[in-house]
């Protein structure tokens, strides 16, 4: 693909909508090994101006997630299903979905994680290719089809779900400890995120 090097767009103008509202293409950030990979829908404000994914109220909220598990946000990987700001904040189009969609495969190719966390309704559809209802489905794991390949799928609900009702908060964070539970990183486990087990402890 032209303008993509297989984990970053440096140049794309397929989505006339999306051109004109962004200010810059907001590849995924973490390491091109991460065992954990978090997808979400598409950058908002915050995110168009740092160019970075989840670094605005939602991305503290994971963050925060994540530091209760034991996990740093360096430690994984976080990218999204539309990489362009859609204007107004409204949600991706399927036409714009649809023209992302090989970057993202790509990019989950080329890291290979064990899990990803689609994070929201929007990233769970997308990837599943069917209706999630995510208040009842947040905490499953299912494999789905990417590209050429298998992925084992943890489905969340978006973190901004808990700023608008903070009764969700313990469901999101339950689903994240699960996430790097799975994954095995975190604390608790006795793989330290690199695949190898701290055999040396013992
Ligand atoms: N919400 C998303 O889905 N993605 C971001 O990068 C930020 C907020």
């Amino acid at each position: 693909m032209d303008g993509f090097d297989g984990r970053c767009v440096t140049d794309c103008e397929q989505c006339p909508d999306l051109v004109a509202s962004r200010s810059q293409i907001v590849n995924g950030v973490g390491p091109d090994d991460a065992d954990l990979v978090f997808v979400g829908e598409a950058p908002g404000a915050n995110e168009d101006e740092k160019g970075e994914p989840f670094v605005g109220r939602s991305g503290s909220v994971l963050d925060d997630a994540l530091g209760d598990a034991g996990v740093d946000r360096s430690a994984v990987r976080i990218t999204n299903c539309v990489r362009c700001r859609p204007p107004e904040n409204r949600d991706p189009t399927t036409d714009e979905l649809a023209n992302c969609r090989g970057y993202l495969e790509a990019e989950i190719e080329s890291v290979d994680p064990s899990l990803v966390v689609t994070l929201g309704k929007v990233p769970s559809e997308h990837l599943l290719d069917r209706s999630v209802a995510i208040t009842n489905e947040a905490g499953d794991v299912v494999d789905c089809r990417l590209g050429d390949r298998s992925q084992r799928v943890l489905l969340s609900m978006h973190p901004a779900a808990t700023l608008y009702d903070a009764s969700q908060r313990d469901a999101f964070e339950a689903t994240i400890a699960s996430a790097v539970s799975l994954a095995g990183l975190g604390d608790g486990d006795s793989d330290d995120g690199d695949g190898q087990s701290r055999l040396g402890e013992f």
